[in-house]
């Protein structure tokens, strides 16, 4: 039996997660679900933006579903981002970020892609001080962790049939610490290659990766990177899906896993019964895949989805029409999922 905790977190979260939640009963049977809170509205209302409670519903159960959380920009005395909590606390160490081509609302329709970034280091670490006038932030790269977002690369590219991965760096400038980035994730790639598979690995600096991505998308498949990178790359990849009320990801530790939608907690939409699901939909079937391990119904997820929005969103020359409301959204692809094997 598959248990789910779901925290909804801020903004949009509340609106866009049970819409989530509702395709996952229906494709996953006896799917026990556990509620819990985090963000900035529990640190408003108790000091921390992770409860312990929190943590040990997510450990209890395995697989979470998170909505979004907003954050302030400017430093607030004892707040953590609570995504940022929750990755590094629980070991969450890739972040698998796919970006494929949707009918009629994306603008290409041959893109493939996913990002698999590194989660837990690099310019996160969380080490950024003042000395003077000058402010430094640290930017932390071990060979273990370069080494373990390298085998995941390899084992989404497996489980996906991918045939490249590309790791992306800046060792040209940063030749400590992206040179050990590389060669980290070189190794392992290749020692994980067993000689009966061709798949090809090769490499790209971060400038000229984010030209690709934008001029040549259809050309990459599994692009493996540091934390920073993986962020800002995964934002520009989103265009290519439809943008980002479209694009899922997966935090995805040893023995945990936590799907969240790339988008933020949208406060100028939230409440307004508008935001799109469908990055919530797209991020629980990645849980569905990767980490319950039902390929079959993940993909059942998807092509209701790619369904839903080829027959029931309103079109004008090939373009969405008309916005539509988070509920026929939902009740679209919930409708769809009847057509979808
Ligand atoms: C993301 C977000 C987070 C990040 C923020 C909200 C801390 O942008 O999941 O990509 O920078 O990782
Ligand atoms: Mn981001």
């Amino acid at each position: 039996m598959a248990s789910l905790c779901v925290i909804e977190g801020d903004g949009i979260g509340p609106e866009v997660i049970p819409a989530a939640v509702e395709v996952l009963r229906a494709v996953v049977p006896d799917l026990q679900i556990v509620h819990a809170s985090a963000g900035w509205g529990t640190f408003l209302e108790c000091g921390v933006s992770v409860p312990a409670e929190t943590l040990a519903a997510v450990r209890g159960c395995g697989a979470a579903l998170f909505g979004a959380v907003s954050s302030p920009s400017r430093k607030v005395a004892g707040y953590r981002s609570a995504i940022l909590t929750l990755r590094q606390e629980l070991g969450l160490y890739s972040n698998i970020r796919p970006v494929c081509s949707l009918p009629s609302v994306s603008p290409r329709q041959d893109v493939n892609l996913v990002i698999v970034r590194e989660n837990t280091e690099g310019l996160y670490s969380g080490r950024e001080s003042m000395q003077g006038d000058t402010a430094i932030a640290e930017r932390v790269i071990t060979r273990q962790a370069s080494s373990r977002i390298a085998l995941r690369a390899a084992e989404v590219l497996r489980l996906d049939g991918r045939r490249r991965v590309t790791i992306v760096h800046k060792a040209n400038v940063l030749p400590v610490t992206d040179g050990l980035f590389r060669d980290a994730a070189r190794q392992a790639l290749e020692t994980t290659r067993h000689p009966c598979e061709d798949w090809e690995i090769d490499e790209l600096l971060v400038d000229n990766a984010a030209y690709q991505l934008a001029a040549t998308p259809q050309n990459l498949d599994v692009i493996v990177t540091t934390n920073l990178f993986g962020d800002i790359l995964s934002d520009e990849a989103a265009y290519w899906c439809g943008g980002m009320g479209l694009a899922p990801s997966l935090n995805w530790g040893e023995d945990l896993a936590l799907a969240e939608p790339v988008h933020g907690s949208a406060p100028d939409i939230s409440g307004k019964g508008i935001a799109n699901p469908i990055a919530s939909i797209l991020s629980a079937a990645l849980l569905v895949r990767y980490y319950w391990k039902m390929p079959a119904e993940a993909k059942r997820i998807e092509k209701a989805v790619t369904l839903a929005l080829e027959w029931d969103i309103p079109r004008k020359n090939g373009r969405p029409a008309a916005a539509l409301r988070t509920e026929e959204i939902l009740a679209a692809v919930i409708r769809q999922l009847e057509y979808a094997s």
